[in-house]
């Protein structure tokens, strides 16, 4: 089955890219391509006013409730966001999010309209000791598969540090995540790859059959490095 590619940009604590909201930005969906941004909380609405696919960084998944400084899946959907990203490396760091949470919030998002785009991967420390195929398994088993979502492999040592696994390491994980899946999804889920993905890179990355685009960070905060992102992705996948 030929799966869209899809193209997201994380662009985490940092303002909107000069241009996003253009008629010509790099951020819309094009023919043969899907594309999300996801802003700061504060800058949802105007990519949602600019008619950008839009997802927040996280959701909590009560509707709501006494949790000082959260905003909840459901507000979310109501404000016209099509996407949350779930269980992202920052937020498991940052926020301690065990995989029993990152779950709640992927069946939250779900029963809320959003589609959750499920962030896994290993750390050094655990790829090191080749227990990564066991960390990930762990962190997929959990989520609701037989659902639509979303399911973003990045390795936590490939972050914002300029290495990434080899096209066949990424390959091999992505081929093991669709392994896990149910007969089902098991074609129709699309997994991204996460992980300094940058023009340099996305060629062999995105050659792989069973990585289906990106969830891009650094690289997606200028408009026109996702535009490269994009004629790449396209070229190879559509
Ligand atoms: P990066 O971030 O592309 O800057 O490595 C990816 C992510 O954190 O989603």
């Amino acid at each position: 089955m030929a799966r869209t590619p899809f193209l997201a940009a994380n662009w985490k604590m940092y303002p909107i890219p000069a241009g996003a909201l253009e008629a010509d930005s790099p951020y819309r969906p094009q023919s043969g391509i899907d594309t999300a941004v996801f802003p700061t909380f504060l800058d949802l609405k105007a990519c949602i006013d600019a008619g950008l696919p839009t997802g927040a960084q996280y959701g909590h998944p009560d509707s709501e409730g006494a949790h000082t400084g959260d905003v909840s899946m459901v507000m979310l959907k109501k404000l016209g966001c099509n996407f949350v990203l779930c269980g992202h490396s920052d937020r498991r760091h940052d926020h301690h999010e065990e995989d029993t949470d990152v779950a709640a919030q992927a069946n939250a998002a779900l029963r809320s309209g959003l589609h959750p785009i499920v962030c896994v991967g290993e750390t050094k420390v655990e790829r090191d000791s080749r227990r990564q195929k066991k960390v990930v398994e762990r962190q997929v088993k959990c989520l609701p598969l037989t659902q639509n979502i979303t399911i973003a492999y990045e390795p936590v040592w490939a972050i914002g540090t300029g290495v990434t696994p080899t096209p066949e390491q990424a390959q091999d994980m992505h081929a093991f995540i669709r392994s896990l899946l149910p007969d089902t999804r098991r074609e129709s889920t699309r997994i991204l790859y996460g992980g300094s993905l940058k023009p340099d890179n996305a060629e062999g990355l995105l050659m792989q059959p069973d990585i289906d685009g990106g969830l891009v960070g650094g690289a997606s905060l200028k408009a026109q490095t996702f535009r490269e992102l994009t004629t790449i992705a396209l070229r190879i996948k559509a």
